[in-house]
């Protein structure tokens, strides 16, 4: 059990969250109530970096893309000298909605209501009869933003936490070589899934249902997460595979020098994380139904198919997969208590033509299944947990990141609570 913060009376929420079991779920009230449900939009989306969108999306400058997280609508715009910005799409004269499109392309940011006009760097330019107030004043509200090595993320914080520089620091060595940062969008896909957000982060942390995901078990092995003297004997062939391929793919990361320890602190930094190369079965290339490449032009130039996946991990909503042909980018935005959008985002060579170098269908085919899968696990949990009945249960050993995400989630709520209620 966490220990009591001393500042004034923990409010209801605190005592569920310092009376958190270790290796167990949260209590259900804490997935299906709505002042909980603020309580997160409040004190982790609006406190912590959060994976927003990848630089593939805005390209070019004056390419946005607007991202929702609940009521709150963020542009993600890259301004005319290249630099990608963000800010919150809100006029500053009466408050319109300036973009409504998902993504597009602008010269500058004119409101549709009375035709007030901001610059891609956010300045307001044009306010037509406006006089005794310095245009200086009335910028759109800015929204930080960091690009990593082709990621976006973005802070709603007033001081966001610094420790993205850690981040971006220890992942940049492992994503740059990728060329992430000049990849293009081969295709987007936007799932709504009927579960608390945080029900999808901990379906994501554990492949201990991996068995309802056949298109994925062509390629991803079925032992992650298990050490090997918990790999049941249905599995040791699958685990001798992947001790040979692990072994295999070492070698490859040497002889190319791309860093592949694993780094893993999914409990205590702002941006928890988790980076790691893990091969792939089959051919070992990418995810498909052989493990075969499904891409002809590679994402890098790096004279190698056979790398497996660079996976991250990163709280509170993201993961993501760089296979030596194509990226796949998966970003969680609360939609509502009970209600989470998945995006997820295939990137490609820039150069890469579909129906030359790659089938739209082929391409997308493991991940579309795989999200479905994912996406009806989610909904029975949601109405599991729900249930009066419902009391949490023991993780296995293999859930330990679905552990570590809850831990994560209480340390960062109870932070926010905590200086909610001393200021
Ligand atoms: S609300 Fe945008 S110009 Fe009036
Ligand atoms: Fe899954």
């Amino acid at each position: 059990m966490t220990a009591l913060p001393t500042t004034a009376q923990p409010t209801g929420l605190e005592w569920d969250l310092l009376e958190r079991v270790p290796g167990r779920p949260l209590p259900g009230h804490l997935y299906t109530d709505a002042a909980v449900y603020d309580a997160d939009l409040r004190h982790v989306f609006g406190r912590h970096w959060f994976l927003a969108t990848t630089e593939a999306e805005v390209r070019e400058p004056g390419d946005f893309v607007t991202i929702d997280v609940d009521r709150r609508s963020i542009i993600v715009i890259r301004d005319d000298d290249g630099q990608v910005r963000a800010f919150h799409n809100v006029c500053r004269h009466r408050g319109a909605r300036l973009l409504t499109e998902p993504s597009g392309f602008v010269g500058n940011l004119t409101c549709g209501y009375h035709s007030w006009t901001y610059g891609t760097d956010g300045r307001l330019l044009h306010a037509p009869g406006l006089t005794g107030t310095d245009p200086a004043c009335l910028s759109l509200r800015a929204v930080a933003v960091r690009a990593v090595a082709g990621l976006v993320f973005l802070s709603l914080a007033a001081v966001p936490p610094t420790d993205i520089d850690d981040f971006a620091a220890l992942a940049t060595p492992y994503l740059e070589p990728h060329g992430l940062a000049r990849a293009k969008v081969a295709a987007q896909v936007d799932l709504e899934e009927a579960g608390n957000w945080k029900l999808v982060m901990e379906n994501n942390r554990e492949c201990y249902h991996c068995d309802g995901h056949p298109e994925l078990s062509c390629s991803f092995f079925p032992t992650y997460g298990l050490e090997a003297h918990e790999v049941p004997e249905r599995l040791r062939p699958a685990h001798e595979r992947f001790t040979a391929a692990e072994a295999d793919l070492h070698a490859r990361c040497v002889e190319l020098g791309l860093p592949d320890a694993l780094l893993e602190d999914l409990v205590d930094p702002d941006v928890a994380h988790r980076v790691a190369r893990e091969p792939l079965d089959g051919a070992g290339e990418s995810f498909s139904l052989t493990g075969r490449a499904v891409v002809r032009r590679p994402l890098a130039d790096l004279g190698e198919a056979r790398l497996g996946r660079l996976s991250i991990h990163t709280q509170p909503n993201a993961w993501l997969h760089v296979l030596s042909d194509h990226a796949v980018v998966f970003s969680v935005l609360p939609l509502g208590v009970d209600r989470t959008l998945v995006r997820t985002t295939w990137l490609v060579h820039e150069d890469a033509v579909e129906g030359v170098d790659y089938d739209l269908a082929e391409l997308t085919h493991v991940w579309t299944e795989t999200n479905a899968q994912d996406s009806a696990f989610v909904a029975l949990t949601q109405a599991g947990v729900a249930d009066p009945a419902y009391e949490p249960g023991p993780y296995t050993s293999s859930e330990y990141q679905v552990d570590h995400f809850l831990s994560w989630y209480t340390a960062k709520m109870l932070d926010g609570l905590t200086a909610g209620r001393a200021s």
